[in-house]
C-alpha cells in the first residue's frame, strides 16, 4: 500500500465511520500518538493502542475529564451542561460516584431481571406480528433501543406515556456532537431544554412526594452533609439518558449483525445459550458502542517518543484499542464467541469505568436469550440500514431485520 492509499482517521467522514478499522490499524502501526489537525475542526491528539489508552484512562491525575469528553473546546459551557460524574475528576468524582453506585449494585440490577425479560418478550411478540403482517421490522428501532428506554424509565419510575420522549432526546444530543456543538442545530437546543425541563419538574415532584425510584433516592442523598441540588440531580439524569440508552441498544443491534456474518457461531449460541455472556463482551470488543472519548492533559505527558503538552484534548480511541493485535493477537478482527480475554476497554477503565456495565450486560443477555430461542435465524439487511453519524459513538439509526419467521 502506498501512503496515499492508506486509510486515514477522519472522525467526521461517513466512509471512515462506515468502517473505521483500517484507519485505526494504520494509526496503531504508524502514528500511535496522533496529532489531528483538520480544517474547520479543533486540533486534538488521538491514542489508538490498547496499552497507551489503558494507562491514560487509569491516570486521572494527568488526564482530566473536567474539560468535557469530546475534542470540542468548552463543550460544557456551550451546552450549559449540569455537572455530571463522567465530567468530574477525583475527589469530587469519587464522592458523587459513591452515591449513584448504590443504585447499580449487581444485586439491585439482578432484581430487575424478571421485569426486563417480560418486556423483551413483549417486544418479540410485536416484531413477530409485524413481520407476519408483511411489514418491515427495524431491529434497532423496534427492538434494541426499546429495551434500555424501558429500563431507564423503570429506574426513574416514569409513566408509560412519557417514555417515548427519551429517544428523540438522545438523537438530539448525538446530532449536537455532529454539528460541532452548534446548539442551534437540528432542533437540539429545544430538545435539551425540553429534557432538562422534564426532569426538573420530576425532581420537584419527587422532593415533595418521594417514591422508591432513583430520582427520589438522589433527592434524599447527602454529600458532605448537604443535600444534592436539582442541578446535581439533573447531571445524573443527563448522564444516564445520554450514556445508558444508545450504547446498550447498539450493543444488541451489533450483536445480531455480527452473528449474521457467521451463521456457524450463531447456531452454536442458539444451542449453547450459556455462551451468551461471553459472546456479549466479544460483540462489545469488536463493535464498541463508545468508539472514543477525550481527556485533557493537566501537565505535559510523554508517550513513547512524543510529548503531549499541557492543556491538550486527547481522544481515547476505545474502538481501536479493542482490536489491537498487540493485546488480542492476529485474530483480533475476527468474531470468536468463546474468546477469553482478561481486559477490554468497551466500558473504559479506572475511575470512570462504566457504572451501568452490569445493567447493560443484563439487558443484552436477556435480549439474546429470548431472541435466539424464538428467532434463531434473525439477521440484518445492511443495504437498508443507516448508521448513526457520530465521531464518538458507533451505532445505528435504522437496521432492518431479516429472517423472522
Ligand atoms: C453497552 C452499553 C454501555 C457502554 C458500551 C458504556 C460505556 C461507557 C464508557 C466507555 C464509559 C466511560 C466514559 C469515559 O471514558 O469518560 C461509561 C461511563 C458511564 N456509564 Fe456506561 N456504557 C454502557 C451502558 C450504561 C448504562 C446502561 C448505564 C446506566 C443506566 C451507564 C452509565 C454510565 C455512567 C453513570 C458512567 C460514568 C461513570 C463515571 O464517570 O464514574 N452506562 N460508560
Amino acid at each position: 500500500m502506498t501512503l496515499t492509499d492508506a486509510p486515514t482517521y477522519n472522525p467526521f467522514d461517513a466512509a471512515f465511520q462506515a468502517d473505521p478499522y483500517p484507519a485505526y490499524r494504520q494509526l496503531r502501526d504508524h502514528d500511535p500518538v496522533h496529532r489531528h489537525e483538520q480544517e474547520g475542526a479543533p486540533a486534538f491528539w488521538a491514542l489508538s493502542r490498547f496499552d497507551d489508552i489503558w494507562n491514560a484512562v487509569r491516570d486521572s491525575a494527568n488526564f482530566s475529564s473536567e474539560q468535557g469528553l469530546t475534542f470540542y473546546p468548552d463543550e460544557i459551557g456551550q451546552l450549559g451542561l449540569a455537572p455530571t460524574i463522567v465530567m468530574l475528576d477525583p475527589p469530587r468524582h469519587t464522592k458523587l460516584r459513591s452515591l449513584i453506585a448504590k443504585g447499580f449494585t449487581p444485586h439491585r440490577v439482578m432484581s430487575m431481571e424478571p421485569l426486563i425479560r417480560e418486556f423483551v418478550r413483549s417486544r418479540i411478540d410485536l416484531i413477530e406480528t409485524k413481520a407476519r403482517a408483511g411489514e418491515q421490522v427495524d431491529l434497532h428501532q423496534d427492538f434494541s433501543t426499546q429495551i434500555p428506554t424501558f429500563v431507564l424509565a423503570e429506574l426513574f419510575d416514569i409513566p408509560e406515556s412519557d417514555r417515548m420522549q427519551f429517544d428523540p432526546w438522545v438523537t438530539a444530543l448525538t446530532a449536537l456532537q455532529d454539528s460541532g456543538f452548534d446548539i442551534q442545530a437540528l432542533g437540539a437546543q429545544h430538545a435539551v431544554a425540553e429534557m432538562f425541563g422534564y426532569f426538573g419538574e420530576l425532581i420537584t415532584a419527587r422532593r415533595a412526594a418521594p417514591g422508591e425510584d432513583m430520582i427520589s433516592a438522589l433527592t434524599q442523598a447527602e454529600l458532605e452533609g448537604e443535600r444534592l441540588t436539582d442541578w446535581d440531580i439533573l447531571g445524573f439524569c443527563f448522564v444516564l439518558v445520554a450514556g445508558g440508552n444508545d450504547t446498550t441498544g447498539n450493543l444488541i443491534s451489533h450483536g445480531v449483525m455480527l452473528l449474521d456474518g457467521d451463521h456457524a457461531q450463531r447456531e452454536r449460541l442458539v444451542a449453547e445459550p450459556d455462551l451468551i455472556p461471553n459472546a456479549l463482551v466479544e460483540f462489545l470488543r469488536l463493535e464498541s458502542s463508545v468508539q472514543g472519548l477525550a481527556r485533557t492533559t493537566l501537565r505535559p505527558v510523554r508517550i513513547g517518543d512524543v510529548e503531549i503538552p499541557e492543556g491538550e484534548k486527547v481522544m481515547m480511541l476505545y474502538g481501536s484499542a479493542n482490536r489491537d493485535e498487540r493485546e488480542y493477537g492476529e485474530s483480533a478482527d475476527r468474531l470468536d464467541i468463546t474468546r477469553q480475554f482478561p481486559r477490554h476497554l468497551a466500558f473504559s477503565s479506572g475511575v470512570h469505568f462504566c457504572i451501568g456495565s452490569h445493567l447493560a450486560r443484563l439487558q443484552a443477555r436477556l435480549a439474546f436469550e429470548e431472541l435466539l430461542a424464538r428467532q434463531p435465524h434473525i439477521g440484518v439487511d445492511l443495504s437498508g440500514s443507516q448508521r448513526l453519524n457520530s465521531a464518538f459513538t458507533r451505532g445505528w439509526v435504522h437496521l432492518p431485520a431479516t429472517g423472522i419467521r
